[in-house]
């Protein structure tokens, strides 16, 4: 067999990638190692950027996300007994989407179905072989048979735990990481939200925050303990004790029920450069895991493929390998800020257990000069809106 571009992972970036390639006419096939019910049972993120649309839009599958999708022009972020709005629309003219990576996924593989793009689920054993030659391949065993794709290019969008980034040799990979002692704690259940926005919830007992997937169907997070495991964690537990994170008068609007998933997160900020190795990149979490907090993962993934996905098409319709050359310096560049502002709105909002008395009057005076400053909220509104791309 072979193909133009391997795709590993039918996650949002390995879809995303394969749909703006295929309407560029560049053929691709993608390897997944779960079912496709599996991939589509992954509740994660929730929020777009406006740049994240557009690509949407630009791969012939938003038509769902803006009949469904709820455009979002504020945060509220709670501290101290009071909720403090960011207004995005007047600071920056821009909103955000929300609208699950549940669906996003969903409307990719439909794009791709209609299309009639191939899709290997349940390709197991994926290995990468030749990846500094002209004709790097792809093994795999489907339905218990070995498989092998020869193509010009692989792109490794396989999720943290995927083959792409260990197929890149120790002496030329370099990563940096921090790893945060605490958990986000996630329900999802089948209630209005208790709020027309999101709230960002910065407690004594631990952050929170309430989130959304519909005007039916909400999702609140914890932060917890990374020593805590979810059957300790009853429904019942779980509303009480985000009941005593919510101040009284907002707390009379939750609507509880039974969870309809639930399960806990560890918190990590990762980078790996330089995201290329021979005829190999990386794209999405298989180069760069953010902290939640700022809703960047999903956002990142997509400006990735962006930058990939017109540097292969650079590459296919005018021969210039400028672009290719050029993608793992562009990428970075933008990861890097995403990186920061997650660390920073991680860093701002959650209760770390070694704290200091110092470091606790550092997070009360940067909330407060958040607060009090336009110019601060700007800062905040650009970045999680999205930066440019
Ligand atoms: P993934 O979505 O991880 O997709 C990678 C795909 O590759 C998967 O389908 C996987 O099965 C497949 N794969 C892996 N290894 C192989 C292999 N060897 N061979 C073939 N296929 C393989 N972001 C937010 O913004 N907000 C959130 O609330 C949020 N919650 C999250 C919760 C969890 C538990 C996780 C893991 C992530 C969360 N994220 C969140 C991050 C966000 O979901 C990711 O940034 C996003 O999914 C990245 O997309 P991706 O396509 O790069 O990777
Ligand atoms: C959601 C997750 C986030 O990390 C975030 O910052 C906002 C929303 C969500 O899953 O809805």
């Amino acid at each position: 067999m072979r193909t133009q571009v391997v795709i590993i992972g039918s996650g949002p970036s390995g879809l995303l990638l394969g749909q703006l390639l295929a309407k560029a006419g560049v053929e691709t096939t993608i390897l997944e190692q779960k079912s496709k019910d599996y991939v589509l049972g992954r509740i994660r993120a929730g929020v777009l950027e406006q740049g994240a649309v557009g690509l949407l839009e630009e791969a012939g599958a938003a038509t769902r996300l803006h009949s469904e999708g709820l455009v979002h022009e504020g945060i509220e972020i709670a501290f101290d007994g009071a909720r403090h709005r960011v207004d995005f629309k007047a600071l920056t003219g821009k909103t955000v989407t929300v609208y699950g990576q549940t669906e996003v996924t969903r409307d990719l593989m439909d794009a791709r179905a209609a299309i009639g793009a191939p899709t290997v689920y349940e390709a197991l054993d994926v290995t990468l072989s030749d990846l500094e030659s002209e004709r790097p391949k792809v093994r795999y065993v489907e339905d218990g048979k070995d498989c092998e794709i020869e193509c010009d290019y692989v792109a490794g969008c396989d999720g943290f735990h995927g083959v792409g980034r260990r197929s890149i040799p120790e002496t030329v990979l370099r990563t940096y990481e921090r790893v945060y002692p605490f958990g986000w704690l996630g329900v999802l259940v089948e209630k209005p939200p208790i709020a027309h926005e999101l709230i960002y919830i910065n407690h004594a007992r631990g952050f929170a925050l309430c989130s959304m997937r519909s005007t039916t169907r909400s999702r609140y997070y914890l932060q917890c303990r990374l020593d805590e495991r979810v059957e300790e964690w009853s429904d019942d537990r779980f509303w009480e004790e985000l009941t005593r994170r919510l101040d009284p008068e907002i707390a009379r609007s939750l609507q509880t029920g039974p969870s309809i998933e639930k399960s806990i997160a560890p918190l990590r900020s990762f980078v790996a450069e330089p995201m290329r190795f021979g005829r190999l990149f990386l794209a999405g979490d298989a180069a760069h895991i953010v902290p939640p907090t700022g809703a960047k993962g999903l956002n990142l993934a997509a400006s990735d493929v962006a930058y990939l996905s017109r540097a292969l098409i650079e590459r296919y319709s005018v021969g210039s390998l400028e672009g290719l050359d050029g993608y793992p310096k562009k990428a970075l560049a933008r990861i890097w800020k995403a990186e920061r502002f997650s660390w920073w709105m991680t860093q701002m909002l959650h209760r770390f257990p070694e704290s200091s008395g110092f470091d606790q009057k550092m997070q009360t005076a940067e909330l407060d000069y958040l607060f009090s400053s336009k110019a601060a909220q700007t800062a905040l509104t650009e970045n999680y809106v999205g930066l440019p791309y």
